[in-house]
């Protein structure tokens, strides 16, 4: 299975700023086959853009969440269908900050990573322990039960789904978790997988936290670590393709 490194790119670009990153990947890809399968979760209002610059490429994208609702009267929120409708591959859902700053639960995230598959697109599902929990011993408690609601909600599909193991307390802190310790929650993760599913080794299992260039390769030359979820890095053209290019 080859390796998915997915950049999120979170709140942020602009029209003008876009149009040069992407630029720059495609042209630093020079047509080539990269050594990863690749994506970019962008802001909703930045699709449209990145459909048009990205089809026919090798990088496919994708939006950072996705309502739980059908359609109808739910001011603000974008649903999965109006995500297809601009040939998004993959949704993130259960992001930690979405979990923080926006009060999304387990139940939550599950629903709208069973709406999103139920209209054809990848959820990319974030799963991880917050300093306290991890300090606390917690660490495999959280992870399972966050994946847990996940494999109940999409049942027979959940060989379908993208797991990713990000660790709140590396998101953007510049800590990254050890490989060791990326891998002993990744098996942990497999493990789960495994009972739900015939093929686990077919789920990609991404690490997120602080993931760059310089410590990509050691990260994901470990067994169960199958790419990446790549915030700051995946702003810039030149350390994205270099995680990429570490993938093997
Ligand atoms: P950073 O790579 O900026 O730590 O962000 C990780 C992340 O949250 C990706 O979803």
């Amino acid at each position: 299975m080859k390796p998915l490194i997915a950049g999120n790119w979170k709140m942020n670009g602009s029209l003008a700023a876009n149009a040069a990153l992407v630029k720059a990947m495609l042209d630093g890809l020079d047509g080539k086959t990269p050594a990863a399968d690749m994506a970019l979760c962008v802001p909703a209002p930045y699709l449209a853009q990145l459909q048009s610059q990205l089809t026919g490429s090798a990088i496919a994208w994708g939006a950072q969440d996705v309502s739980s609702h059908e359609q109808g009267a739910y001011t603000g929120e974008v649903s999965a269908t109006m995500l297809k409708d601009f040939a998004c591959r993959y949704a993130i859902v259960g992001h930690s900050e979405r979990r923080q700053y926006h009060g999304e639960t387990d139940l939550l995230v599950a629903e709208k990573a069973r709406l999103a598959l139920a209209h054809g697109i990848t959820p990319i599902v974030c799963v991880g322990e917050t300093l306290a929990e991890r300090e606390a011993g917690q660490t495999e408690v959280v992870v399972k039960r966050q994946l847990a609601a996940v494999i109940h909600a999409v049942a027979h599909c959940t060989s379908e789904i993208v797991v990713a193991y990000e660790p709140v307390w590396a998101i953007g802190t510049g800590k990254t978790a050890s490989p060791d310790q990326a891998q002993q929650v990744h098996a942990v993760l497999r493990a789960q997988l495994a009972a739900a599913t015939q093929h686990p080794e077919r789920v990609h299992i991404l690490y997120g936290g602080s993931m760059n260039a310089a410590n990509a390769a050691s990260l994901l030359a470990q067994p169960d670590i199958d790419g990446g979820l790549i915030g700051g890095a995946s702003l810039k053209a030149a350390d994205f393709l270099q995680i990429v290019a570490s993938a093997h």
